[in-house]
């Protein structure tokens, strides 16, 4: 049932960026991800859960027959990070959304159209809400409803992007960070660092790439994937590992990776500068932060985050802005048919035993209750009997599932 659809999520809207990063799951790896999940979901008696993590938002989607209040919130929350300061606790209603029904399902296509986004329009979070469903169905986690739910709002999504022209002029927090690059007069020939080989960092890769920057390094955790960045560019590539022991100097630096702690810690900063005194460009976009505070505050830094962006991505929601009325008019259409397309799915799995059911009917006809007098038929009339039984089996189970069907039309 959709009342039984919950959304707990902490946004762009009501938080400093750097703050979401209190709310996500800290794991070194997939795996530790998976356990982390896995123990949520048994924890907190949820019958399904999507855990989807992104720049500007990071999503508790799940399945659970209870109303949600502030004692939930918090008890959640505070097994997602045991660390989570007091103050954050006891304002927990003012920062986490929590949504339930009608409310989250209007919320989760908002969100896949990209009407919720920092940057209306962007196109980023189809593609990264998809991966987020497939690692949750691969795990185990998510199941029938929100499989319905899901599709359901990936069409929607679809729709908005083909009907309105909320996607034209594309643009992404990457872009607009390439942006703030430019206006910062860093020359063709400046060295750039990238940390990260992610989607992210190859985004932004094609970016320096179309604005002449080739002079560029790349280091990254696994080596292959920096090797392709690299490759693209014309440039380097090394381990994360050797960025310690890197002295060839640099004029910027474009750190995103998924790691849930900041890797760009103050010791190994010192050690890269190489005794360069000169201001830095370091571009900062993972949520939570890879670069830690006090680089930040101690060096000579241009810091580019994403929080940073809000204005750019405010100049850029005006042009789109007219378009989200547009989006919001098509997706309640998708929002109205839920009801029914849940509906409709209860009664086919309900509709699934039907066969067999009608079938043991018939075997217990012939082997059971009139087996005596099936015993005195000669051959011919014993088949046309069974003939008889097998037509009224096939026509018995189409009966009830034209019925369900009909009754599931809106
Ligand atoms: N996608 C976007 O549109 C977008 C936009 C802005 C910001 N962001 C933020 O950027 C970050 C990365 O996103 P993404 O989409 O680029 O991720 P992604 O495609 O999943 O790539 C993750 C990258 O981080 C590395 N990594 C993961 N865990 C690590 C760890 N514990 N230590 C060191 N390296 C680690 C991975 O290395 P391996 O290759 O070895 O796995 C890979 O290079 C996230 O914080 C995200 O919120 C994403």
């Amino acid at each position: 049932m959709l009342s039984h659809l919950k959304i707990l999520t902490v946004t762009h809207k009501r938080t400093n960026l750097n703050e979401i990063g209190n709310f996500v799951i800290k794991s070194n790896n997939s795996d530790e991800l998976k356990a982390r999940l896995e123990k949520l979901k048994e924890q907190f008696e949820l019958d399904e859960l999507l855990y989807v993590s992104t720049c500007n938002r990071v999503m508790y989607m799940f399945i659970i027959d209870r109303e949600l209040d502030s004692t939930f919130t918090s008890h959640f929350f505070q097994s997602v990070n045991p660390d989570l300061p007091l103050s954050t606790i006891e304002n927990i209603d003012d920062i986490v959304f929590a949504l339930q029904g009608e409310e989250a399902m209007e919320h989760l296509l908002d969100v896949a159209a990209s009407i919720d986004s920092l940057v209306i329009g962007e196109r980023q979070i189809l593609g990264q809400m998809r991966e987020a469903y497939e690692q949750s169905r691969q795990w185990n986690l998510s199941g029938d409803l929100i499989r319905i739910i899901f599709q359901q709002a990936v069409q929607a999504a679809k729709s908005v992007y083909a009907n309105t022209r909320i996607g034209d002029k594309p643009v992404s927090i990457v872009s607009l960070a390439i942006q703030k690059l430019l206006n910062s007069n860093l020359p063709k020939e400046a060295k750039i660092l990238l940390v990260g080989a992610g989607q992210t960092n190859a985004l932004a890769a094609k970016f320096l790439a179309k604005h002449n920057y080739h002079n560029v390094v790349v280091f990254n955790r696994s080596l292959d994937k920096a090797q392709k960045i690299a490759k693209s560019l014309g440039g380097e590539a090394f381990t994360l590992e050797e960025l310690a022991s890197y002295r060839d100097g640099f004029d910027a630096m474009l750190v995103c990776t998924g790691a849930t702690e900041a890797i760009i810690q103050r010791d190994l900063y010192q050690k890269i500068l190489a005794g360069s005194k000169e201001e830095k460009v370091v571009i900062d976009l993972a949520i939570p932060n890879n670069v830690a505070d006090d680089v930040v505050q101690e060096f000579p830094i241009n810091y580019i985050e994403i929080e940073g962006l809000r204005q750019l991505a405010k100049e850029n929601l005006a042009f789109r802005e007219q378009e989200i009325v547009k989006a919001k008019r098509l997706l309640v259409q998708f929002q109205e048919e839920m009801p029914s397309l849940i509906q409709q799915r209860r009664l086919e799995l309900a509709m699934r035993q039907v066969p067999e059911a009608i079938k043991a009917v018939k075997n217990k006809a012939l082997n059971e209750v009139f087996q005596k007098e099936v015993e005195t038929l000669d051959d011919s009339t014993r088949e046309l009997l069974e003939k008889m039984l097998t037509y009224m089996e096939k026509k018995c189970i189409g009966i009830p599932m034209k019925a369900a069907r009909e009754l599931s039309l809106p």
